[in-house]
């Protein structure tokens, strides 16, 4: 953090210079996600060091830091993928509805409503746009098995409903021309797209985005810049950014959190972040 004192969000106080980062006890007024000292060790190593942190309902929240510093390993555990080994993790889907997340399964986080992408794309392959959009709306289909064995009247009409809202969601998006193209043919940038849309049918109230801008181009990153912000505000969501790309953190986020192995080490404004001696020194030997 510089200095400044310079607030964490608004009517957020920020720490004093030399202060620990944040923690739990200075969330936002309305978190949609907040976490409490959460711990992840893998045998000897400590991969999350009591993480508290929060996400603004509606905010684009970045969560940076180098090589290794546990950011994707905080996802895993917010998503159900592991089990932290202390510390609570706790999901507002709406205002005054507060969910714990730390014995919850992947699909169920899903079905609450945090969906994320990965750091590698993961698409079906071999299926094409429309049904790699379908396989997860699923998650959120009432028929249940029978229903979909049986294909009764009821799962017809929800599959038909399904299809429409995906279709809607792909044309929004400017996938609507390659909703029948297999996955696998399409252009780089569009596959990144893809699984954002893709996240999008489990109609999520928080996003979060492990690296969507690896691997592309500076034309491509400014256009994943402006998806982000239609995403947060058509979709209304909430946002929770890992990124490499500063000048996409910088440019797209309300807020910035830094983790080095695996703490925080700052909170902040993107301006203060980019000047705080503590980040810049954790980032030295990266570009
Ligand atoms: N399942 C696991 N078992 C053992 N160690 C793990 C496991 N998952 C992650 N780690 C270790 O935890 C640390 C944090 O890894 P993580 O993938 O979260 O980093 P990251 O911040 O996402 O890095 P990058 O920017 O390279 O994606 C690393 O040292 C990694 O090797
Ligand atoms: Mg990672």
């Amino acid at each position: 953090m510089s200095g400044e004192n310079a607030p964490l969000s608004p009517g957020v106080p920020g720490p004093e210079a030399g202060q620990a980062a944040p923690a739990a006890g200075d969330s936002p007024r309305d978190p949609v996600l907040s976490t409490s000292g959460v711990t992840m060790i893998f045998g000897g190593l400590t991969a999350l060091s009591d993480v508290s942190f929060a996400v603004e309902r509606g905010s684009i929240t970045a969560l940076i830091g180098p090589n290794g510093a546990g950011k994707t390993t905080l996802f895993n555990c917010l998503t159900g993928i592991y089990r932290p080994s202390r510390g609570t993790m706790t999901f507002s889907p709406e205002p005054g509805r507060n969910i714990p997340l730390r014995r919850l399964a992947p699909d169920r986080i899903t079905c609450l409503g945090i969906a994320r992408t990965f750091q590698n794309i993961r698409l079906f392959n071999n299926l094409t746009v429309l049904e790699n959009v379908l396989i997860a709306c699923h998650s959120r289909m009432k028929a249940g098995l029978l229903g979909a064995l049986l294909r009764d009247r009821r799962t017809r009409e929800e599959e038909r409903a399904m299809a429409d809202f995906s279709y809607r969601l792909l044309e929004r998006y400017g996938l609507g021309p390659a909703v029948n193209h297999l996955a696998r043919n399409l252009p780089y940038g569009a596959q990144r797209r893809l699984e954002i849309v893709r996240a999008l049918a489990t109609r999520p109230a928080l996003l979060l985005l492990d690296e969507p801008a690896a691997g592309l181009n500076i034309s491509e990153t400014r256009e994943l810049d402006s998806l982000i912000r239609r995403v947060r505000d058509s979709e209304e969501l909430s946002v929770l950014l890992i990124e490499h790309d500063m000048s996409l953190v910088m440019s797209v986020s309300d807020l910035v959190y830094v983790l080095d192995y695996g703490a925080l080490i700052a909170a902040g404004e993107p301006g203060d972040i980019r000047r705080d001696p503590k980040v810049v020194k954790a980032y030295l030997g990266e570009d």
